[in-house]
């Protein structure tokens, strides 16, 4: 399976949901790839950083690739692993587009505080160029930083509701300090000691929507 984690925005939370997921899948016993296609690296970043930590054992293959070149690249490697995880920059670059051809799904996560028609929009649009050539593709939108309570959730989840190019994910994962906590450990929000239970029962919730499956780890499995 391919997934690209994107969208139009910086800060939206694309490479803690790329990162997260790749490390999701590992603790599955997945054989995964972690893709960074976006030049600031973050995703590089961190996976150097988990290296160092967990002394190389990461559970996952990491990469860098940009531009048109990818395209052909993801599709080499895609066949060598069950999942490659996909991590784009927060803008409608080349990198982000070569990736889509070639993506099973398109997860795009939406920030509720700063929420925007505008990019809405222009996400729609670009998913609607790429099913031109990729028709399989299937996209999936879901909020990221959700507040506690508040009408801006539902504002944003009433707006991705109505977008058809984009199925919604009734999946927020809320604005947790355990996501800057793991990763400065080079962890995942699974894999915290001691588990910060809304953090990981949110993103096991949204792991299950995007992989239809139910993760078998208990916080803090070793990969
Ligand atoms: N659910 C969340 N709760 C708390 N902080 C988050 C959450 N998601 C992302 N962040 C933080 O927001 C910042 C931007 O997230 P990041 O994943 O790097 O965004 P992007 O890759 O879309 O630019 C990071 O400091 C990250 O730790
Ligand atoms: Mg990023």
């Amino acid at each position: 399976m391919i997934y690209v984690v994107g969208g139009i925005k910086g800060g939206s939370g694309k490479t803690t949901v790329a990162t997260n997921l790749a490390v999701a899948l590992a603790l599955e016993g997945r054989d995964v790839l972690l893709v960074d296609a976006d030049d600031q690296e973050t995703a590089t970043d961190f996976s150097a950083w988990r290296n160092e930590r967990t002394e190389g054992r990461t559970g996952y293959t990491s990469v860098q690739l940009t531009g048109q070149a990818a395209r052909e690249e993801l599709r080499r490697l895609a066949s060598k692993f069950e999942d490659v995880v996909i991590d784009t920059g927060g803008r409608d670059t080349t990198s982000q587009r070569a990736a889509l051809t070639v993506a099973d799904l398109y997860l795009v996560p939406f920030n509720p505080r700063s929420f925007d028609v505008w990019t809405l929009e222009k996400v729609t649009r670009l998913i609607q160029e790429i099913q031109t050539v990729n028709p399989d593709l299937r996209s999936y939108a879901f909020l990221n930083r959700a507040d506690p309570r508040g009408s801006d959730n539902d504002e944003a989840a009433d707006a991705l509701r109505d977008t058809e190019v984009l199925q919604f994910l009734d999946a927020p994962l809320g604005n947790r300090k355990a996501y800057a906590n793991a990763a400065a450990q080079g962890l995942g929000v699974l894999e915290l000691h001691p588990e910060d239970r809304k953090a990981s029962t949110e993103f096991r919730g949204l792991y299950q929507q995007i992989t239809g499956q139910v993760p078998s780890t208990t916080g803090g499995k070793e990969v």
